[in-house]
């Protein structure tokens, strides 16, 4: 990166740092300082413009729509104005925005509508951060923040959602994990995502194991 793309990030993340200040505990600051921190690790093994992929990871969840009534344009729109306002090159921008339009997993029965290498290395890395103790963590804060059941036995999860029905869905937390989160290791980009994304994986089949067992009570 140059010193001007560096002094960039450095504006954007205290931009983003300062917009997430009351989000939800699973998508505020830290979310994006670890999918930020799992990009350029990621990056490392891969040929991406480094620069598009620090500015995309940072502002990848700055207004999710899920927080926004629906609304998928707030977000694209909220990164164009502040990229346009600290003089981002149009190109950046135009690659950041369309990186931030299709980075989200909507159920998984979604075609997506554009794809770039950077855009893998992001996309990898969010998903990373919804795997493993990290995962399970963020999965059951939404679920309280939406007022959800943990679990019950009778609802049974859908894997077949269109992305209508994913973002209506009110189903209990335990579901998120069938309905998402055991699915992605094997939708991860890239090499090195794919070999943290099996040790996560690994560790919330054992918390779903312990989770049934205590569920049944102790024998
Ligand atoms: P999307 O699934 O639309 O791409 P996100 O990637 O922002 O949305 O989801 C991030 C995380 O938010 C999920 O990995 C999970 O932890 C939590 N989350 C999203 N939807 C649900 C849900 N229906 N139930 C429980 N957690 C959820
Ligand atoms: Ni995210």
């Amino acid at each position: 990166m140059t010193t001007s793309e560096a002094a960039q990030v450095e504006l954007t993340k205290s931009f983003v740092k300062k917009t997430l200040e009351h989000a939800e505990g699973g998508h505020d600051w830290f979310h994006t300082l670890r999918v930020f921190n799992n990009s350029m690790l990621i990056s490392k093994n891969e040929n991406v413009d480094v620069f598009v992929v620090a500015l995309g990871a940072l502002l990848h969840d700055i207004a999710d729509s899920k927080f926004h009534d629906g609304d998928e344009s707030v977000g694209p729109q909220k990164a164009r104005t502040f990229l346009f306002g600290i003089n981002t090159d149009s190109a950046v921008i135009e690659h950041v925005v369309k990186i931030i339009e299709n980075i989200s997993f909507k159920g998984g029965n979604e075609v997506q509508k554009f794809k770039s290498p950077e855009l893998d290395v992001i996309q990898d890395a969010d998903r990373l951060d919804a795997l493993g103790a990290i995962g399970i963590a963020r999965t059951f804060n939404y679920g309280g923040f939406k007022n959800r059941k943990l679990f019950d036995p009778s609802i049974r999860p859908n894997l077949h959602m269109t992305k209508q029905a994913y973002k209506a869905s009110t189903a209990p937390t335990i579901n998120h994990f069938y309905e998402k989160l055991l699915r992605l290791k094997d939708l991860m980009n890239t090499k090195t995502a794919h070999k943290i994304a099996l040790k996560r994986h690994q560790f919330m089949e054992q918390f779903l194991e312990q989770f049934y067992a205590e569920w049944d009570g102790e024998k």
